[in-house]
């Protein structure tokens, strides 16, 4: 399996700081936020990933990742995607690099506790199809909503809904067959104008091949003021148990 961080869009919930750099360059307690995403996939047992970005910085990132070498990759790719099309809009960029193997894909701006190499695994033995990961949360209503059945299979995936059914966001950090591209080229825009991830995941649970987990530890995102500080706040005091990057 290859990984791909998504690292785009213009980041304009978090300006004046994403004037002068990319949202996932900025600092996460002691650490560029796009680190931990990386050192993820790396935990996973993952050795190829590519970076899609966008924007005016996207420079900075080779500055800073240079070929990967630091995490130890095998190959480190970088993708830029024009304008703001959505999260799906810029997944379509791996479709190469990817090359028919299955992806990981983690949001450049998702942080976890733990370790998603159980899932992982997980993923590989389930033979295609996708897996999402689910997190119970406070404010269902910023994220993606599944709710899930009795017997733990995803029953729906809603995208921010006013009146949420359930308390499980749908993380950042998916894993797909290449039939992902298929299906990205299918898409519609939503009503916000982007491609959409819960679409894609919609479509594979349609097709009856998309399983999910619940995460152990805390997830966080970092793309607002408050989610940026609590992600700091949260890497900080995790000291000596966190992933060692
Ligand atoms: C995106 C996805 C959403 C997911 C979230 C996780 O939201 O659309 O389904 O729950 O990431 O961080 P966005 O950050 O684009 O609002």
């Amino acid at each position: 399996m290859k990984g791909v961080v998504l690292a785009g869009g213009l980041g304009s919930r978090l300006y004046p700081l994403t004037k002068i750099t990319n949202k996932h360059l900025l600092p996460v307690f002691d650490k560029p936020m796009i680190f931990y995403p990386i050192q993820c996939l790396v935990n996973a047992g993952i050795t190829e990933i590519m970076v899609v970005t966008g924007g005016n910085y996207a420079g900075h990132f080779l500055q800073l990742l240079r070929n990967g070498s630091d995490f130890g990759l095998r190959r480190l790719g970088y993708a830029y995607q024009e304008g703001e099309g959505g999260i799906a809009d810029a997944l379509k960029l791996a479709e190469e690099f990817a090359d028919g193997d299955s992806i990981c894909v983690v949001l450049g701006d998702n942080i976890i506790e733990g370790n998603i190499k159980k899932a992982a695994d997980e993923f590989a033995a389930q033979g295609g199809g996708a897996k999402i990961m689910l997190k119970e949360v406070h404010d269902p209503e910023r994220f993606g909503v599944a709710s899930v059945a009795g017997d733990g299979k995803v029953t729906s995936i809603v995208e921010k809904p006013k009146e949420p059914e359930s308390n499980l966001a749908v993380i950042g950090i998916y894993m797909y067959d290449a039939e992902v591209f298929n299906i990205c080229r299918e898409l519609k825009p939503s009503d916000r104008g982007e491609l959409e991830i819960t679409d894609v995941n919609n479509e594979y649970l349609r097709r009856g091949n998309l399983t999910c987990e619940v995460l152990n530890g805390w997830w966080t995102d970092a793309g607002t003021f408050e989610s940026l500080y609590r992600s700091s706040t949260l890497v900080r005091e995790a000291g000596a148990n966190r992933m060692d990057i």
